[in-house]
């Protein structure tokens, strides 16, 4: 059963969403060369404590920090520490946070110092993808033609998507049902209604799909060490469309 949200329910996933989006646009113009990605943690915590919210990744299944830092050939759940970014990485950052109880969860990938042209394309393509299964989000849709749409981008990009980890619900848990995959054929799967919240996650790579963990029990990598990029939102089924629950304030318009 996936829940619709009550209005209440929303404005506190409002609130942890936007509480998400100060702390990704905040992290992410500290992404330079030189940098460890601890000190991402550390700064993503204290936005997070600051506004009042708590930081949801810490002690999830016993993970040790505030946020994923994904860095190159690691696809997710790769954990800050003294590792220092160089020029030309790409390092995915994922950040989640509860306020008064309901769950936020978005991640961006950036570029350290200047990339290669191939990085540069599977960036935007993962961002494209991720607009793309927003875009498919409405009353009445079906999740396969997001996740559909999600993969098409992808393909036409001539990136290859993750299969085995993808987009979840989210509400109260940051991961509720149903789970959503970034492939697939159109027009079947969960019958999208109002009220009902969910992160969509693409995973890009430029080589094969493959995934193993790491001996660190958390960081998943690409099995052929190829490049990868993630992007992640918050969005709430609407009427006519999604709203992202996520959304940086400065890149919201006509809205009060
Ligand atoms: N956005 C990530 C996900 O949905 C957040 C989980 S990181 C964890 O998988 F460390 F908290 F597990
Ligand atoms: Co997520």
């Amino acid at each position: 059963m996936v829940p619709r949200r009550s209005c209440d329910e929303l404005d506190r996933m409002r609130i942890a969403g936007q509480i998400v989006a100060r702390v990704l646009r905040g992290i992410s113009e500290m992404v330079r060369p030189g940098l460890a990605t601890r000190e991402l943690d550390a700064a993503a915590e204290e936005i997070i404590r600051k506004a009042g919210g708590i930081p949801s990744f810490k002690g999830y299944h016993g993970y040790p920090a505030s946020v994923c830092a994904s860095v190159n050939d690691e696809i997710v759940h790769g954990i800050p520490g003294p590792r220092v970014l160089e020029d030309g990485d790409v390092v995915s950052i994922d950040v989640g946070a509860i306020w008064q109880g309901y769950h936020g969860d978005a991640a961006v990938t950036v570029p350290v110092g200047s990339v290669s042209e191939a990085v540069a394309t599977l960036i935007r393509a993962t961002e494209a993808s991720l607009q793309a299964g927003i875009a498919a989000v409405r009353e009445g849709a079906r999740m396969g033609d997001v996740s559909h749409a999600i993969e098409r981008v992808a393909r036409d990009a001539g990136c290859e998507v993750v299969r085995e980890y993808g987009g979840h619900g989210i509400g109260q848990a940051m991961h509720e049902p149903p789970s959503i995959r970034n492939w697939g054929p159109p027009g079947g799967g969960l019958r999208l209604r109002e009220g009902m919240t969910f992160c969509l996650e693409p995973m890009l790579t430029l080589g094969g799909y493959s995934t193993k963990v790491l001996d660190d029990g958390w960081t998943v990598v690409t099995a052929d060490g190829s490049v990868s990029a993630h992007f992640e939102h918050t969005v709430l089924v609407t009427e006519n469309g999604a709203e992202i629950l996520t959304l940086p304030p400065e890149d919201q318009v006509g809205e009060a």
